[in-house]
């Protein structure tokens, strides 16, 4: 076998549901030129971002790591007209490689990328008591994905969706005696979110063209509901009435 099977059936996803996209293509050729690492999400991946931004019709994304804006282009594509996406990023180079891909896309005006450590931009955001996010992809660097979270959930609207990126990292986040900081700390962030009423929460690992990883879904939950996770089946109201 030449290449894993799951780089085929990516393959032959995005081509019968990812259509040739020169926007996308040329974001990701500068990307290349500009020698940025090719770690954006697959072209599935950033599909599915962008429709999870669109099933929940959000109005205002935040992005954590913007690299290039691949991710951002999937995800402001899917704003109304008046919407906004405000993208953090640590190394100016890369905000430069962002913001030229984002004009080619037409998206400079609903697209905001901040240069400097998140950990510095995510308190500024809250100062600024802008609207609250409808949608939040963390994807910088991992050992602070908690950190990342927490600011995440307070900068939300209740059922809000919180993404997280590479939680899974082949594997390894399953093994205790890992010394890698990267998984230590999605090690760390998963654990923070037992029993943790304040949102409702899965882990799905993934297969393709990145290899083995996963990401995180979480629901930010309104005060007053928090703590209601899915009952077994007969014992909700919903599923009692249906038995009947
Ligand atoms: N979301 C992008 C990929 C992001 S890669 C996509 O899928 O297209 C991770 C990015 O996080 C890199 O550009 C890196 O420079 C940035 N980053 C690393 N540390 C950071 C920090 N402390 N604050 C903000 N961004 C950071
Ligand atoms: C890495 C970072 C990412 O965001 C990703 O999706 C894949 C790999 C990395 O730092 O290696
Ligand atoms: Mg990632």
């Amino acid at each position: 076998m030449t290449e894993p099977s799951w780089e085929r059936v990516d393959a032959f996803f995005e081509s019968h549901l990812v259509p040739p996209d020169p926007v996308l293509e040329a974001c990701l050729r500068a990307s290349e030129a500009a020698r940025l690492p090719s770690i954006q999400v697959s072209p599935s991946q950033g599909k599915l971002l962008h429709l999870l931004a669109r099933a929940i019709g959000a109005r205002r994304i935040l992005e954590v790591g913007t690299l290039g804006g691949y991710s951002t282009i999937w995800l402001a594509r899917a704003l109304p007209e008046d919407g906004h996406l405000i993208s953090l990023e640590l190394d100016p180079r890369h905000a430069e490689v962002a913001r030229a891909n984002l004009r080619r896309a037409g998206l400079e005006s609903r697209v905001e990328v901040r240069v400097g450590p998140a950990i510095e931009s995510l308190p500024k955001l809250a100062e600024e008591g802008g609207a609250p996010f409808d949608l939040v992809f963390i994807d910088a660097d991992k050992p602070s994905t908690r950190a990342y979270f927490e600011w995440a959930e307070r900068l939300s609207r209740p059922g809000a969706l919180i993404v997280v990126d590479n939680v899974v990292r082949r594997g390894e986040l399953a093994n205790a005696a890992s010394a890698d900081p990267n998984v230590l700390g999605m090690r760390a962030f998963v654990e923070s979110l037992t029993n943790d009423p304040a949102v409702t929460a899965t882990g799905i690992q993934t297969v393709g063209r990145k290899g083995y990883d996963g990401f995180l879904l979480a629901r930010v939950e309104a005060e007053r509901t928090r703590g209601r996770e899915p009952r077994s089946a007969g014992s909700s109201p919903g599923n009692r009435r249906r038995a009947r």
